[in-house]
């Protein structure tokens, strides 16, 4: 699968060098590409911004810079995305619907957010991580790229499954332990010792449904 970020700020993702994500890009299960708007700047200043029109504050990002930036990457099957709080709330069924993508361009505002026009004709969807405001699309792209990479085949391991992870079948995930079984006398509870593979899934599984119902009702639909 192939991300193309369109941002002023590439530095912003260096979060996705690391770990999980990290070894997936160095894997080519993915392959993330950051685009630096302000390259698509005809300015001598390298200017990517001007003041609105109709007054108020803060710095618009300019049409033109955006549009050429966009045009270096696209291709006929990708899906573009604007990062802005006012789109459509991210949760797990979204990212497993954006996971299905070949080709995803995300798009970061910054400053007052991007020319209007631009934007109708270029994006396909917007979508927030949720309702607060950011300085900009960048922390909610990586937000976003995370959780779809982390669904994609191979790269988590089967064992380690993102399939018994939180969210899926609308369920939290069980609690985890690690050795040692007694720290402090805060003991492993003892059907995770057993060794009786069939009994730990029901316990896990009756764990998920009680922590989900105390925390998230609302995904149980009570
Ligand atoms: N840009 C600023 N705030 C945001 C949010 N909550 N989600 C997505 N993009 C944003």
């Amino acid at each position: 699968m192939k991300f193309d970020v369109l941002t002023l700020f590439p530095d912003m993702f260096e979060c996705l060098n690391q770990s999980i994500i990290g070894r997936a890009k160095e894997k080519e299960l993915i392959d993330i590409n950051l685009i630096n708007i302000r390259d698509f700047s005809n300015n001598k200043h390298k200017k990517v911004d001007d003041t609105p029109y109709g007054g108020g504050s803060g710095m618009v990002m300019m049409p033109d810079v955006v549009y050429r930036a966009y045009e270096s990457v696209k291709t006929k099957d990708a899906k573009v995305i604007y990062m802005t709080p006012q789109g459509k709330k991210l949760d797990q069924k979204k990212v497993e619907d954006l996971a299905k993508q070949n080709h995803l361009i995300i798009l970061c505002g910054h400053y007052e957010g991007i020319d209007q026009r631009v934007l109708d004709k270029i994006v396909d969807e917007e979508v927030s991580i949720g309702d607060y405001v950011l300085t900009g699309g960048e922390l909610a792209a990586a937000v976003m790229a995370d959780a779809i990479v982390r669904i994609i085949p191979g790269v988590i391991s089967d064992e380690q499954s993102a399939l018994s992870d939180s969210f899926q079948d609308n369920l939290l995930a069980a609690p985890v332990y690690t050795r040692p079984a007694d720290y402090k006398g805060w003991k492993v509870p003892d059907i995770l010792l057993s060794g009786h593979e069939a009994k730990i899934k029901e316990w896990e599984l009756q764990q998920s449904l009680e922590r989900t119902r105390k925390l998230r009702p609302d995904l149980l639909g009570e």
